[in-house]
């Protein structure tokens, strides 16, 4: 682990990610329960990310062109909440797309997009700061769903602005979700604030069709993840041998991704043996569906008040405006 950051092309890099003996007890545990589980962190490989940048651009995926248009739509609104001058912390960053909108106006003293996925978090910051050579970026990889610290050397005495979009917060289960937010309300202190991109419930067959897009391409995302567990622990999973299953569980507002086997088969990982039952799931990702109401609420358990929520008009999607109480 190394927390000295390196200076590229105009950007300070960290890399705060965990150990590889880390990852190997929590994949094999996840394994070796029932029913079995990978995070849904592993998808993010540069494959994993690069596939997840497809699905936002989907018919069927609406969560990123509305969060898009809700960004557009109240940019002059989020910016005089926000003010000028902050040190802008994206959790989740990716292609760091959708704060390009928000950047000219902001104007932050520092934007520090955190990411599990290096290299393109790396690629991506090099590109975010050809766009915007004005901007001081320190790019961070790290497993944000961990407590964390940022780094060093960030501009002191500004104001601290969480950006959560993409509905990530989904990917957390209740619990998870307020140790996070908890965790972000300890980073942005008490002048803090944090605009969130929440996905709402909705109908079944919408939300379905999200996650089972015509052109395959979150089935391809999903069994990615399998080749990144190759990758990390030395295994030989077949991705021909699992098949992509998604679903929205309306009685936990929730849509949930399995990959499951097409039969009985043994896999190698990390020099276990793993075995699975023909028709036996592994569950990849739960994806909670928020009603504004509960939502609002729920933030409270993490120290934030709600003290804005914009929606677009068939409430498919919202953004919060929180702050520090
Ligand atoms: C990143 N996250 C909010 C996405 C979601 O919708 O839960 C990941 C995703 N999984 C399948 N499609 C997209």
């Amino acid at each position: 682990m190394s927390s000295q950051p390196k200076a590229q092309h105009g950007v300070f890099f960290y890399d705060f990610n965990r150990q590889q003996s880390d990852q190997k007890q929590e994949i094999l545990q996840g394994l070796t329960q029932t029913p079995k589980r990978i995070s849904a962190k592993y998808f993010y490989d540069q494959t994993g990310s690069e596939l997840f940048e497809a699905i936002t651009q989907l018919d069927e995926y609406y969560p990123t062109r509305t969060e898009v248009q809700l960004l557009k739509d109240y940019r002059e609104a989020i910016i005089n909440k926000a003010g000028r001058h902050s040190v802008l912390i994206e959790y989740g960053s990716g292609a760091s797309t959708k704060i390009q909108l928000l950047l000219d106006a902001l104007k932050p003293k520092a934007y520090v997009p955190l990411d599990i996925s290096k290299d393109f978090l790396f690629d991506s910051a090099i590109a975010l700061r050809q766009l915007f050579p004005w901007l001081e970026i320190h790019a961070t990889c790290l497993d944000y769903s961990q407590p964390a610290k940022l780094p060093h050397g960030l501009p002191v005495n500004a104001k601290k602005v969480a950006f959560f979009p993409g509905s990530s917060l989904g990917n957390f289960s209740p619990n998870e979700a307020l140790s996070f937010l908890k965790g972000v309300r300890k980073t942005v202190g008490d002048q803090g604030a944090m605009l969130i991109g929440v996905d709402l419930v909705k109908s079944d067959e919408v939300l379905n069709a999200a996650y089972n897009d015509a052109k395959g391409v979150t089935a391809q995302f999903n069994l990615n993840s399998l080749a990144h567990l190759n990758a990390i622990g030395d295994g030989n999973f077949n991705v021909d041998n699992f098949q992509h299953h998604a679903f929205f569980n309306r009685a936990l507002s929730r849509i949930e991704m399995h990959l499951i086997s097409k039969y009985d088969q043994v896999v190698s990982l990390f020099g276990q043996r793993l075995s699975f039952k023909k028709g036996e799931a592994i569950t990849t990702e739960y994806s909670y569906k928020f009603e504004p109401n509960h939502f609002a609420n729920f933030v409270q358990g993490a120290g934030f008040e709600s003290e804005h929520c914009w929606t677009d008009k068939q409430k498919n999607f919202a953004l919060f405006w929180l702050t520090a109480v």
